[in-house]
């Protein structure tokens, strides 16, 4: 698998870890004294999360997101 898709891949399983989190930031924020260390969960999966996007963000203006082949 090439970095690209690699990536890709990443960035779609992180979306799942990152909405899970969100759903049980909310879950905790319905009981009664809620921890407040996990409405800091988002944030991990979103940071990578943004770097992956970065990435394939510029994916389609490299020679390799293109399927180019680099000249050596
Ligand atoms: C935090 C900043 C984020 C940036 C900069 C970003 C950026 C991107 C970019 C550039 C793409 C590729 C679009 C394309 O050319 O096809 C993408 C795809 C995608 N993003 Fe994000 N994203 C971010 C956050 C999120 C979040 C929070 C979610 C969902 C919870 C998410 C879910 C997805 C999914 C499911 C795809 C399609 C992946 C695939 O093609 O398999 N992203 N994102």
């Amino acid at each position: 698998m090439n970095s690209g898709k690699w990536i890709r891949q990443s960035h779609r399983w992180l979306s799942i870890a990152f909405t899970t989190t969100v759903l049980v930031a909310i879950v905790a924020v319905s009981q009664e004294n809620p921890a407040m260390w996990v409405f800091y969960l988002p944030l991990f999966p979103l940071v990578l999360q943004f770097l992956t996007g970065l990435y394939l963000f510029v994916l389609p203006y490299t020679a390799k997101g293109r399927g180019g082949r680099r000249v050596t």
